[in-house]
């Protein structure tokens, strides 16, 4: 299959020149050094990273709302393969949340485990496939990858999507599930109990909140709520050579949307390539493998 026309491939990663440029992937790589108190979030796309990012800002705001209402996601946890993101990550006031999509093999080498704090959240691939095709289709930046993105020609192509494939992506970040300072989660479970999810996180950073606190964390991390704010905070993106942009991340919200859209032989497919790439991971990580 021919490379779409807009890609750079960095390692075999397929990533947006607007956005990841070559020589800060080099850096990157090589020259950023992250702190004990540093906490990065990393997903896939179109996981909940959004909804992670308001969670981890609420908690650190102890429930108060007023960061998250204030500044966009892209402010309070930056995300670390962007542009200017060097500089970011060397002068960010506390708290010191950040973001990445990235696979495991392009992220920093320093030896960042032993010292910054881990969050992973993993999405049902299916559904992960959707919230993607919806999105892309709505943003110019993509345009010209519409034909590809469509359901149907994804599915047998489904390793070459931006940021590579979902199961190298979940498969290169998940050993690292053994070490203290890295927490796997799921935007299922936050969906099942988010005051469990909520609790578990406030554990794995230390950060004591009150039941008052834990209640505000919830309510304000809501869809609806949280809604509300992006369309408060919404900014334009501005890269080169393509027009400011605006994301709509908030869509539905919700788990098993994939059975509106697959049909019976996509999903067939589909769950014969997930069984060949997920073969002997542990089944009770995945909610999703249940249904
Ligand atoms: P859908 O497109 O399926 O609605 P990301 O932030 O990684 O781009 O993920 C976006 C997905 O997370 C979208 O999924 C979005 O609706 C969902 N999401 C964001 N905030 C949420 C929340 N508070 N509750 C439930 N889903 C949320």
């Amino acid at each position: 299959m021919e490379n779409p026309p807009h890609y750079m491939f960095l390692k075999g990663i397929p990533l947006l020149p607007n956005f990841h440029k070559e020589e800060l992937m080099a850096k990157l790589q090589d020259e950023v050094e992250f702190q004990d108190k540093d906490v990065i979030l990393v997903t896939y796309p179109k996981s909940g990273t959004h909804w992670m990012i308001d969670i981890l800002s609420l908690i650190y705001s102890k429930g108060d709302p007023t960061w998250v209402k204030s500044a966009s996601s892209w402010k309070r946890s930056p995300w670390i393969e962007h542009l200017n993101s060097l500089e970011v990550i060397k002068t960010k006031a506390d708290p010191r949340l950040f973001t990445s999509h990235l696979p495991i093999h392009l992220f920093p080498k320093s030896d960042f485990i032993s010292k910054a704090k881990v969050i992973y959240v993993a999405r049902n691939p299916k559904d992960v496939l959707v919230s993607f095709y919806n999105f892309v289709h709505e943003l110019p930046i993509f345009q010209s990858f519409s034909n590809f993105y469509g359901l149907p020609s994804l599915l047998p192509n489904s390793l070459l999507v931006l940021y590579g494939s979902w199961f190298d992506h979940v498969k290169g970040w998940l050993p690292l599930n053994d070490s203290k300072n890295f927490l796997f989660l799921t935007y299922e479970e936050l969906h099942q109990d988010l005051k469990v999810s909520v609790e578990k996180i406030c554990q794995f950073l230390d950060k004591d909140l009150s039941e008052e606190e834990i209640s505000s964390v919830i309510e304000n991390a809501s869809f609806q709520v949280m809604k509300n704010h992006m369309l408060e905070n919404n900014e334009a993106i501005i890269r080169e050579n393509v027009e400011p942009f605006k994301v709509m991340v908030l869509r539905k919200g919700i788990c098993g949307e994939w059975k509106n859209y697959f049909t019976v032989t996509q999903m067939e497919t589909f769950n014969n390539i997930y069984q060949e790439n997920m073969k002997g991971l542990g089944q009770n990580l995945f909610p999703w493998d249940q249904c």
